[in-house]
């Protein structure tokens, strides 16, 4: 039985995110919750003939795409409530510390992290990869389509439209400039101390 729940923030609404555009950001974080859940179902009912799998079209390449697409829909959103508050603080410490060393200067990653953001369709992501231990900002057309496979997500950023449009509509530049003051920094510390954790133990 698929047990993925959805993690929900106790927030209601933030500066410059109102409360209706959440809500129905949330409905959608919970569908993606509650399909992926159903494709982990399907997969291990025994229903799907294996033997009939091709990449033209066919049952469980359906379910392996829309396992990804559901998954990932379901992760970046969980890391993207999560990384938001009203009161994030600053980056400070170790994070500014090692966003200058990757990008030069903070206002420099800023800058890229923006237009990351403004050129995904679906997500802009900073992360940590786990190959050569470097930040990198890097955009997702789709849940399932951008990033590096090594990629461990420290701040997530959502583009899709859905996710300004209520209160922005097509400026999309002003929803960017908002969420820049929404960052929870020290969740996105805790991430990064993991994450460079992760890449000693990956490669020792
Ligand atoms: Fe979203």
């Amino acid at each position: 039985m698929g047990d993925y729940k959805a993690k929900l923030p106790e927030y209601k609404s933030l500066k410059g995110i109102s409360e209706r555009m959440l809500a129905e950001h949330l409905k959608l974080y919970n569908g993606y919750v509650a399909k992926s859940n159903e494709i982990v179902d399907k997969l291990a009912s025994g229903t799907v003939d294996l033997s009939k799998s091709a990449a033209t079209y066919s049952e469980f390449r359906a379910l392996k795409l829309e396992q990804t697409f559901n998954g990932n829909g379901m992760y970046l959103h969980q890391f993207y409530f999560e990384n938001l508050s009203d009161n994030g603080g600053q980056a400070e410490g170790e994070v500014k510390k090692e966003i200058e060393k990757n990008f030069g200067s903070f206002e420099k990653w800023k800058d890229e992290f923006v237009a990351t953001g403004m050129a995904g369709r679906g997500w802009a992501v900073l992360g940590l990869n786990l190959e050569d231990g470097k930040l990198y900002n890097l955009l997702y057309d789709a849940h399932n389509i951008g990033g590096f496979v090594t990629l461990v997500p420290i701040l997530v950023l959502d583009v899709f439209e859905h996710a300004y449009f209520i209160d922005y509509g097509t400026n999309r530049k002003d929803y960017i400039n908002a969420y820049l003051n929404l960052i929870n920094w020290s969740v996105v510390r805790k991430r990064l101390e993991k994450a460079k954790k992760m890449y000693s133990i990956w490669t020792s």
